[in-house]
């Protein structure tokens, strides 16, 4: 797909990875709408970057904004899934003392907000796209923790959730020439990920990569606009990890 002119979506596009992906798509042409929740950093987006209001958990709100970019550019052709929330909870906790176990409510919530807001944005883009005969590219930012990860049992099952959404919407869209991809990022440098791991832990993770440092959020922002230009990539998972899980 050429990116040059494109209308392109990017949620949690505000801040982090999403914002790095939302500013590179702008810089290749596109004209890129920012949909993220919160106010502050929206009303700090870079210029040149159209900013829309709305939690992706909230269906009606989503299909509203989709409408809304409708009737301003026309179109739609690129939807990145990128809102979501790293979150970290061991399974069993013998210190905890309000309970030894993953809390369930805290389990539904990181899948809601990484798993089911997914399906709710793509479910209203792909409608149109439909409808319109348009076609389009979509890009659903995963994760390394998708595999499993220790400490991650809501997150990595809902990483795993949107890695196999990836791949059923490739095999069920390709024929309306919708196709649809993942870009799974390891490390990388972002203030989410110095929020979430201690510095020992960071250590730890760079000295088992192969190429000894944490990712760079343009390098995932590189891997997106690459899977949606080349037009025979469809239901790929694109790990960008430094090598990490090889
Ligand atoms: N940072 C990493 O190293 C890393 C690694 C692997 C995967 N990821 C994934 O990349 C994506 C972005 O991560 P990040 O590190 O930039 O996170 P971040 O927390 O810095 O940014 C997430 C953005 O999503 C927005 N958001 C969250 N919930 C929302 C909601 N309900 N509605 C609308 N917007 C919402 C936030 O306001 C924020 O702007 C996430 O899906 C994350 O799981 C990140």
């Amino acid at each position: 797909m050429e990116i040059e002119g494109a209308i392109a979506l990017v949620t949690g596009g505000a801040q982090g990875l999403g914002l790095a992906i939302a500013a590179h798509l702008a810089a290749l042409g596109a004209r890129v709408v920012v949909a993220d929740h919160n106010a502050e950093t929206l009303s700090r987006l870079p210029e040149g970057l159209e900013p829309a209001r709305l939690d992706v958990t909230q269906p009606a709100e989503v299909k509203a904004a989709v409408a809304e970019i409708l009737a301003r550019h026309e179109r739609l052709d690129i939807l990145v899934n990128n809102a979501g929330s790293i979150y970290s909870e061991a399974f069993v906790n013998l210190m905890n003392p309000a309970g030894i176990m993953h809390d369930y409510e805290r389990f539904r919530r990181s899948l809601t907000v990484n798993l089911d807001s997914v399906f709710i944005v793509t479910s209203a883009v792909v409608e149109q796209m439909v409808r319109r005969r348009t076609g389009g590219a979509i890009v659903n930012i995963s994760s390394i923790s998708a595999g499993g990860n220790e400490g991650q049992t809501a997150y990595a099952a809902a990483k795993a959730g949107v890695n196999a959404m990836t791949v059923t919407w490739a095999k069920e869209l390709g024929r309306w020439g919708i196709r649809c991809n993942a870009v799974a990022p390891g490390f990388i440098a972002t203030v989410s990920t110095q929020g979430a791991l201690t510095a020992s832990v960071l250590k730890h993770i760079q000295d088992s990569t192969p190429l000894r440092r944490l990712g760079e959020a343009s390098e995932v922002a590189q891997a997106v606009s690459c899977v949606i230009a080349n037009d025979f990539i469809n239901g790929a998972v694109l790990n960008v990890n430094g090598g990490l899980t090889i």
